[in-house]
């Protein structure tokens, strides 16, 4: 038995669910784990060795030779990088290699916030808190939209819509740990919070859960 406390955070893409749990790791003085990146390294590696995200041993066999190097890579937050990563996200073998590596990273003391999309339903099934973090599909397009301009990137609009509601279809039907609330989760919907509002609510139910003073760090 590890002492590590898990807090799981999961939701659909861009709905503010890696802000929040990286400020709740902070705040709760635990480490930071955004599951995402281990897809997108997966898809990064990839693409580098020169195989297609559908070619489903290669894609398996850049899972288990990943390493957290991989993680710092510079492209990992490409839109092309994103695409294919929930293209190898929906092959069981891939889900299977990254699970260890964060099994690993959740037992490690004093624990962790951990995002993504099935933290609290199928990787840390037993963790003591689990958030799912929403917003309504136009808000979290309008996000990103700004998020790219800010960053000095051409955007539009209507794609950036399209390809978030195709990403949720096929997030929310693969066969293999679909994106769905766990039972036991708290839903926050993001759609008129701002973060600092969003942490707020996290904490309040961080604090209930486990039964601290919401401006105690763990
Ligand atoms: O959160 P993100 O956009 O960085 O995730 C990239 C892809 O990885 C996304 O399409 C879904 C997938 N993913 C997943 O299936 N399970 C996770 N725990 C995290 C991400």
């Amino acid at each position: 038995m590890s002492t590590a406390i898990v807090i799981a955070v999961d939701g659909p893409v861009a709905a503010g669910k890696g802000t929040l749990a990286r400020r709740l790791a902070e705040r709760l003085g635990l480490r930071h784990l955004d599951s995402g990146l281990l897809y997108r390294a997966t898809a990064a590696r990839l693409f580098e060795s020169g195989g297609r995200p559908d070619d489903e041993a290669a894609a398996e066999a850049a899972a288990r030779a990943l390493n957290e190097d991989d993680l710092s890579r510079t492209n990992l937050r490409h839109e092309s990088v994103g695409a294919a990563a929930s293209v190898v996200a929906a092959i069981g073998g891939v889900r299977a290699a990254l699970l260890e590596f964060q099994h690993r990273f959740a037992a490690t003391p004093p624990g962790a916030v951990i995002d993504g999309r099935d933290i609290g339903t199928v990787v840390c099934p037993q963790a003591p808190v689990k958030l799912f973090v929403t917003a309504q599909a136009a808000e979290r397009a309008r996000r990103r939209y700004q998020e790219l301009l800010a960053r000095g990137e051409s955007a539009q609009f209507e794609a950036i819509l399209a390809d978030l509601e195709e990403r949720d279809l096929r997030d929310t039907t693969r066969a293999v740990a679909p994106l769905r609330p766990a039972e036991d989760a708290v839903v926050i919907d993001t759609t008129r919070l701002d973060a600092d509002q969003a942490l707020e609510a996290a904490l309040a139910v961080v604090a209930e859960r486990l039964k601290l003073s919401p401006d105690k760090a763990i």
